[in-house]
């Protein structure tokens, strides 16, 4: 399959050097029996599981207009007791709750997207959207506007020019605004039509949540070293989700990673993934995974038909992933359940078709940007840092471009743990990892550089403006591991 299976084999043959711990056994043990009982008896909300798709207030029909607002919410993940979380809601609907995720906004390739956002949140705060190919002034990240403090307002404005699964967050203090509940999914629908029984949007997440319900207000060495690992896993905002689904469906999922940290490996046990699209679209040619890793930050879609007997329950979980720092295998994690109620009325044949793709033009004359992944672990009891090329963001040099410029971007990780790279405001493609051509080409905005790895790929730049980019373990964007790129207009 795909480049994900040859890095995952190139690390089983590296000997595993003398790389240091920092996860205590104990510390996984803990969150893995909080996990366990978080499932076995989780089943105290309504098992919904669906995203509210938020109201479009513009009858024109190219256009989606709406009204986002931050606040503080309750949310129940587990029977302790509810947990404040920060969260979005429809500013449209009177008496709408904020929930996590926030309401889902849906748009057509090539529509107009029109974001009316207030801030009812104790703390200032952005709108980011994430792959979207924004104008720069609505990126939503302090290179592009002011915080908008309690109280105040923004308007967001852009066409979506890609049809893909994107999402949105804030892009100040990320790791504790995200890790607090602030994000949502945004749907770009585009070519080809793909006939299904049934399309569902997963946002995965974690929480770490104290003993009576409450998100934790720790951070420790190890939440900053892996980005907050929560001890309790979340679909959609809950946790042991229970779907009906039929037996013979094609089923469409597409997937948000939102978590600050965690590594997905996505697993439906006797089940393959046919993997159509990712990130910034569809793929050129869908391929076939019995495992779905997915970075923080990254996004997929797929294809599953499912098997099994009316009345039989099949698990989506997540599996082991080496991401690096020696995390140890808690084991496969359930994720959600879907039970087969039913058999599924037969769908259409699938389209010869998928994405359209042209491999960028890149050849040895292209110019190279070199950038350095590097962390240091502080002394025992101190927050790690985290560096590219030396310099900690903002303590930084900002990169330059111009508008529709070819460049190769080599990434080149030093550290012993994976770190997915987030580009803003343009579409990349990757050239190789670890010198390996991947086997699936497509385009991305978040990719995953796997630790002791140099990941290569080509990009053509965007919108003038200056667009971040970062890694997308928000404790390491937000100690260091973040800068930027000023793209001129073309003279
Ligand atoms: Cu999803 Cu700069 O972030
Ligand atoms: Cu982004
Ligand atoms: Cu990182």
């Amino acid at each position: 399959m795909s480049s994900r299976r040859a890095h995952t084999d190139r690390h089983r043959e590296r000997p595993r050097a003398r790389r240091r711990d920092v996860l205590s056994l104990s510390a996984v043990a803990f969150a893995a029996a909080v996990v366990a009982t978080g499932c076995s008896d989780g089943k105290k909300e309504p098992a919904g599981g669906e995203m509210t798709p938020i109201r479009d207030l513009n009858p024109a029909p190219d256009i989606v207009e709406v009204n986002l607002i931050a606040s503080e919410a309750q949310q129940r993940f587990l029977a302790d007791g509810p947990a404040t979380v920060w969260a979005y809601r429809d500013g449209s609907v009177e008496g709408a709750r904020a929930t996590v995720p926030g309401p889902l906004i849906e748009a057509s390739q090539g529509d107009t997207v029109i974001v009316h956002f207030r801030n009812e949140l104790p703390d200032s705060t952005t709108v980011h959207w994430h792959g979207v190919r924004v104008p720069n002034g609505s990126d939503g990240t302090l290179a592009t506007q002011p915080e908008v403090a309690p109280g105040g307002t923004f308007d967001y404005r852009f066409v979506v020019v890609d049809a893909g699964t994107f999402w949105y967050h804030p892009h100040v203090r990320g790791d504790v605004q995200v890790e607090r509940g602030l994000y949502g999914m945004l749907v770009v629908k585009g070519a080809p039509d793909v006939a299904v029984n049934v399309e569902r949007r997963f946002i995965l997440d974690d929480v770490k949540l104290e003993a009576t319900g409450e998100l934790s207000a720790t951070t420790d060495p190890l939440d900053v070293m892996l980005g907050r690992q929560g001890n309790v896993l979340l679909v959609n905002g809950t946790t042991a989700l229970e779907l009906r689904a039929e037996s013979g469906a094609r089923e469409r999922w597409r997937f948000v990673n939102a978590a600050n940290g965690r590594y997905f490996n996505l697993r439906l046990p006797d089940h393959t993934f046919r993997v159509i699209g990712w990130d910034g679209g569809m793929l050129a040619q869908p391929y076939d995974a019995d495992a779905l890793l997915i970075a923080p930050g990254e996004r997929y879609e797929v294809l599953v038909e499912l098997r099994g007997e009316v009345g039989a329950k099949l698990a989506l979980q997540t599996v082991y992933y080496d991401r690096g720092h020696n995390v140890p295998d808690p084991g496969p994690q359930d994720l959600l359940t879907l039970k087969l109620t039913d058999t599924a009325p037969a769908v259409a044949a699938l389209p010869t078709a998928w994405g359209e793709f042209a491999t960028l033009p890149f050849d040895d004359t292209t110019p190279v940007q070199k950038l350095v992944l590097t962390e240091d672990e502080g002394s025992p009891g101190q927050d790690p840092q985290f560096f590219i090329n030396g310099r900690k963001f903002p303590d930084v040099e900002p990169l330059t471009g111009t508008e529709d410029d070819l460049a190769i971007w080599s990434v080149q990780n030093d550290s012993e743990m994976d770190h997915p790279f987030h580009l803003h405001g343009m579409l990349f493609q990757v050239i190789d990892i670890g010198g390996v051509k991947p086997a699936q080409t497509g385009w991305k905005d978040t990719v995953n550089v796997p630790q002791k790895t140099t990941l290569r790929f080509a990009v053509r730049y965007g919108a003038p403006g200056e667009w971040m980019f970062h890694c997308h373990i928000l404790e390491h964007a937000e100690r260091g591991m973040m800068n930027s790129i000023r793209v001129g207009a073309k003279p």
